[in-house]
């Protein structure tokens, strides 16, 4: 480690050495590489070269070797994976960065705001090229378990144990510290490899995590059939889900005490759907609710529970509808594959023609028994991680309609029962923060501050190439540089504090900031302005 001379808690992003980006070539990486893997690209990029990625263009990054690597995983898989390498300001850290939902897509998207910090930044397709246009899309593991497992857990850890060493290579000095950042799929990534790799990194940042594979997947077809079929009695519209969210925030809002349009645990509101009831049979029924409706509303928000009290997976917190709506409507003409329907069809019955009706407890019990591409991140005896030293911080916002908050409250109450009897206490490594008002990994209802800088939440602001929390680049505010904080300095993060820039652009201002706590703790008013944090205290 090398001594600092910084104040204790700030972070040290400065090079230690530039190297000349003439090493970036084919020769230098070659002799490195795996029997199974080849290099397809080795490049120099300046300040003033584009680099061409699949969804959008990066300019304007500071100087890198970009590399570009295959491995062939079994006889019938392979994976890919893109390296970026700092010439001019490698701060001696290598950071992986995840990936969403079932696509296949190396995460250029946050490896650019990585390179500001002067990470040495690594990230996968995960076996297999498909487009976060079509995350919900799981064709591509149809009849193919080989790339099941590279998506379950192979292709990340192949990719960062050949990117260390591809890395120490390229710059002949060895990584100071690794590190991990993913949302959603990235959240699992982040937490199966805590669990069966603890030596990979050294800090992992993991949110919104679908870590509980075989439950939760099926629980979005679960979801999805509550509001089918389309002409049916019980069935919600889209104006409805509107008419929904609209009386959740008037019931919910003020429970904390402050009626800011932010909920800041959406579990804790007594919600009373029966207020939304139709009173005449004359009624504008796109704005009120059928009593067959009302059910359906208790079933979107009711855990799923299964034969002999067998518990299968939370529902969401009151406060998503945004999200929530996207997840239930399904076309007309798609009502045979709504929503959801990809896992089970394609890698727990490996059936392209499996109908969704058949979907019930016999279905999650094969996934549990199968557990395709073994990408279930639930081992939670995560001590192996501890005892090596390793920090995790584990974020869910509490507007997410996507994946239920309450699947991460689940994992950590799980790692709990099952640490706390082993004597340790989860806040040495491990701490947790809910964050009022987000949504699925970024964004936010009701302009909540939400933004923390982590994985997924850089492309989400405008303008390009922001990367951690301008003006606030700090461990208080930067999620990665409060995980920093606590793997290099033994500063754990108290509290983290989320920040809404006016219209998402961080040239425009702040709007509002409020801190995340450590969870169980909660943000509390205790006065003054809600916009600022000097009104709320974890308590
Ligand atoms: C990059 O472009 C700017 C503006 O066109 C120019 O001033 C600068 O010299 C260029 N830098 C390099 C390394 O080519
Ligand atoms: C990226 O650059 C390529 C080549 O210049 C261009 O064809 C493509 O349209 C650009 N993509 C975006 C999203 O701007
Ligand atoms: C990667 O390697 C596999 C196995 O050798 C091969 O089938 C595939 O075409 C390669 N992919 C690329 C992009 O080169
Ligand atoms: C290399 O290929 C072999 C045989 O196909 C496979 O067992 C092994 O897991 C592969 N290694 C990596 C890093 O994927
Ligand atoms: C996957 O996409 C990358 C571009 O992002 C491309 O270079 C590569 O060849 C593709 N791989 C396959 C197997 O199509
Ligand atoms: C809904 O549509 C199906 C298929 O067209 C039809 O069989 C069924 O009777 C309809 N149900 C209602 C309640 O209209
Ligand atoms: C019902 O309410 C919707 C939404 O407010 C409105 O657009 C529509 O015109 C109303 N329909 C009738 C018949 O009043
Ligand atoms: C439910 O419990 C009963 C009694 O233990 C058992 O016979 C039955 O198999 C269980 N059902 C399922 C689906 O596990
Ligand atoms: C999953 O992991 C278990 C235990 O390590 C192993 O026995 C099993 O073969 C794996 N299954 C798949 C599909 O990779
Ligand atoms: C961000 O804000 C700046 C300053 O107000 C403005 O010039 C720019 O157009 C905004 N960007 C977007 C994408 O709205
Ligand atoms: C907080 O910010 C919002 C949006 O800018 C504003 O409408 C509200 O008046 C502010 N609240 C206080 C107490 O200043």
């Amino acid at each position: 480690m090398r001594p600092s001379l910084l104040l204790a808690g700030a972070i040290n992003l400065v090079a230690t050495q530039a190297i000349s980006a003439s090493r970036c070539t084919p020769e230098t990486f070659t002799p490195h590489l795996s029997s199974n893997a080849s290099l397809i690209y080795a490049v120099p990029y300046g300040p003033n070269d584009t680099f061409v990625g699949p969804l959008g263009n990066y300019t304007d990054l500071p100087e890198y070797c970009a590399v570009y690597v295959n491995v062939s995983s079994s006889a019938t898989s392979s994976y890919e994976f893109g390296l970026w390498l700092p010439t001019e300001t490698w701060n001696k850290r290598y950071i992986a960065y995840g990936n969403g939902g079932f696509t296949g897509m190396v995460a250029f998207a946050d490896m650019a705001p990585g390179l500001f910090y002067g990470f040495a930044t690594v990230s996968t397709n995960t076996g297999h090229n498909s487009s976060v246009m079509e995350a919900g899309d799981a064709g591509w593991a149809l009849n193919k378990p080989e790339v099941r497992t590279d998506w379950g857990w192979r292709a990340l850890h192949g990719s960062v144990e050949l990117g260390k060493v591809l890395t120490e290579a390229f710059y002949s000095e060895d990584i100071d510290y690794s590190y991990y950042a993913g949302c959603s799929t990235g959240g699992r990534q982040g937490l199966k490899s805590v669990q069966m790799f603890p030596d990979d990194f050294d800090g992992v940042l993991a949110g919104a995590c679908a870590w509980w594979t075989t439950h939760q997947q099926n629980w979005d077809l679960k979801l999805a059939t509550y509001n089918l079929p389309n002409n049916a009695s019980h069935h919600i519209t889209e104006s409805q889900m509107d008419v929904l969210a609209a009386e959740v925030l008037r019931q919910c809002d003020g429970v904390d005490g402050v009626e800011d349009n932010i909920i800041m645990n959406g579990y804790a509101c007594d919600f009373r759907p029966e207020t939304l009831l139709c009173d005449s049979p004359s009624a504008n029924t796109s704005t009120c609710f059928s009593a067959d409706q009302i059910d359906t509303v208790y079933k979107i928000y009711s855990p799923w529970v299964e034969t002999n009290d067998s518990f299968v997976f939370p529902s969401f917190a009151y406060g998503a509808e945004a999200q929530i709506e996207l997840m239930i409507m399904t076309d007309d003409d798609e009502q045979d594959s709504p929503s959801g329907i990809a896992y089970p069809r394609d890698f727990v019955y490996n059936d392209a023609d499996w109908p969704w009706q058949s979907l019930d407890f016999s279905t999650i019990q094969l996934s549990d028994q199968l557990d395709p591409g073994n990408a279930t991140a639930a081992d939670f005896d995560i001590s192996p991680f501890k005892n090596k030293g390793g920090k995790l911080l584990h974020y869910h916002g509490f507007a997410d309609g996507e994946i239920p908050t309450g699947s991460s409250i689940y994992f950590y109450k799980q790692a709990q029962k099952t640490l706390t009897p082993q004597g340790i206490e989860l806040d040495d490594f491990y701490r947790f923060f809910l964050i009022p008002g987000m949504q699925h990994c970024q964004d936010s209802v009701h302009d909540a501050p939400w933004y923390i800088a982590s994985a997924n939440q850089p492309g989400a602001m405008e303008p390009s190439n922001v990367w951690s929390v301008p003006g606030f680049r700090d461990r208080k505010h930067d999620s990665l540089m409060a995980l920093m904080a606590w793997v290099e300095q033994g500063i754990a993060p108290e509290e983290i504090i989320a920040t809404k820039f006016y219209n998402d652009n961080t040239t425009e201002g702040v709007q509002a900031q409020r801190p995340l706590c450590v969870y169980p703790k909660e943000a509390k008013y205790i006065g003054g302005n809600w916009n600022e944090t000097t009104a709320w205290e974890c308590k």
